[in-house]
């Protein structure tokens, strides 16, 4: 909907008049798709300023640390509801009733075991290969097994695509994390709930009994909700554009875990408590914080700041709450919360963090709750890729259910060199 328009007038003169659209939240955006006729494009690296598409999934307000999916505030999704409702919320728009409910989970747990084939792929990794290695190749390995239901037009074909991701992404990480450390599979079972199923699939060995701990599997599963989805976050707008070729969906969510994996992303909650490790104990966390401080030195505090909020994190908030009510519930006194809880005090009260609005994101707390739960540390990005699959699948199918969706084209500022004379290699 467009009632104001942008004029924009280059040395005086008007070159283009741009309808200004409104959505249901947040800034107001101007439509630049008739700028190219003008002889213009517009130039924004980064895409600080530049909104991707229209949707309807979760709104983020920056300045006022607000999230919210569907509507709904991430707190009370985090606290009042599992991360299955959460899938179902993201997915269809809104909150479930209990039999909606009953059947989204029946249909996700009769999901969860993937073909035994699947299997054999693990065996082509090294041993000490990264599990988001096998994780991206896995993943875009899936779509060799539904040759039949990959239709992208088809709204059934990709809703069974997203009931399939989400079921088996718990299976295939675990069976990464089991691979990596030479124990054999476990297969998912039925009776337990998601969060469960994972612990289990974790963590049990043939050998032996394994129950899980319910403090873990609520951790576990609030922790899937706080990294469910995130807006156009680079992950996502990977996800989108890959899906905009009409790549089908495992190829698309695989390009969203090769996304996610890089520390200024996914990867910070591992690079994080790598990070806590080194700086070791609190009475070196004055030294890291001048080192985050100086330009000339490419460190920086992992898990801090983010490209969009300017003030909190309001998942950080959430997660360290959990943080403390797991360390608290398993007796745990772990050094490295001692040392994240310093270097958070000392970080919002130094100028240069304030000055840069730079306040622990969702990566921050996370990695010490899942190193409490038990999970290595190269795990944590498998588990934050595992959690974000129902965000990415939500956002290709929100964009390929849009009428007239596009591939997307970037176009660029072009800085070469032009009309060269070319001299064969014979005469140089
Ligand atoms: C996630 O987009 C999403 O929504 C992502 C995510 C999601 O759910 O999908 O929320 C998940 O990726 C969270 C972010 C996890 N990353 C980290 O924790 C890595 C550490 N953080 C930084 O790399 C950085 O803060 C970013 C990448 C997160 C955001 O960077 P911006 O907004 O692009 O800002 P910038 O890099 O331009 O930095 C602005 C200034 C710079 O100083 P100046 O050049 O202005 O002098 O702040 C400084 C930076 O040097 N700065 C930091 C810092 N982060 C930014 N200085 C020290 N430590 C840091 N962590």
């Amino acid at each position: 909907m467009a009632d104001k328009k942008a004029s924009l007038s280059v040395d005086g003169e008007i070159v283009a008049e741009l309808p200004i659209l409104s959505g249901s939240a947040g800034n107001d955006v101007i439509d630049i798709r008739t700028l190219g006729g003008a002889g213009y494009f517009t130039y924004d690296p980064g895409f600080l300023a530049t909104a991707s598409c229209e949707s309807e999934i979760t709104f983020i307000d920056g300045a006022k640390g607000v999230l919210q999916h569907r509507g709904y505030p991430i707190d009370s999704l985090a606290k009042q509801a599992d991360y299955l409702e959460v899938c179902y919320i993201l997915l269809n728009g809104q909150a479930p009733t209990k039999s909606q409910y009953d059947e989204f989970k029946s249909i996700i747990t009769n999901h969860t075991m993937v073909h035994e084939k699947l299997a054999h792929f693990f065996q082509g990794f090294l041993p000490d290969a990264h599990p988001m290695a096998m994780l991206c190749g896995v993943v875009g390995a899936m779509s060799s097994f539904y040759h039949s239901d990959l239709d992208i037009d088809d709204p059934a074909q990709r809703m069974r695509s997203a009931h399939r991701l989400i079921a088996k992404m718990p299976t295939i990480s675990a069976m990464a994390y089991k691979y990596s450390i030479g124990q054999p599979f476990v297969y998912p079972r039925n009776d337990l709930t998601y969060a469960e199923n994972f612990l289990h699939m974790m963590f049990s060995v043939p050998a032996e009994e394994y129950t899980v701990s319910p403090v873990l599997a609520q951790a576990m599963d609030r922790i899937f909700t706080l990294h469910a989805d995130h807006e156009q976050n680079a992950s996502t707008s990977t996800v989108r554009l890959a899906g905009s070729s009409g790549a089908n969906p495992y190829a698309c969510i695989a390009a969203g875990v090769a996304s996610l994996w890089g520390p200024a992303h996914g990867g910070a909650n591992e690079a994080c408590l790598n990070m806590l490790e080194e700086i070791g104990d609190v009475s070196r966390v004055d030294e890291f914080v001048k080192k985050a401080k100086d330009k000339n030195d490419p460190f920086r505090l992992m898990g801090f700041g983010h490209r969009v909020y300017k003030n909190f994190d309001p998942r950080a908030t959430v997660m360290r709450e959990t943080c403390h009510e797991v360390l608290k519930e398993l007796n745990i006194q772990d050094p490295l919360l001692d040392v994240a809880m310093a270097l958070e005090k000392v970080a919002l009260e130094d100028d240069y963090f304030i000055e840069k609005k730079l306040y622990p994101n969702v990566d921050f707390y996370s990695g010490i709750i899942l190193k409490a739960i038990g999970i290595p540390t190269n795990m944590f990005t498998v588990i934050f890729a595992m959690s974000r699959t129902v965000g990415w699948i939500s956002h290709w199918d929100e964009m390929l259910s849009q009428p007239g969706h596009k591939i997307g084209r970037p176009r660029q500022n072009y800085v070469g060199e032009v009309d060269r004379d070319f001299t064969p290699l014979k005469d140089r």
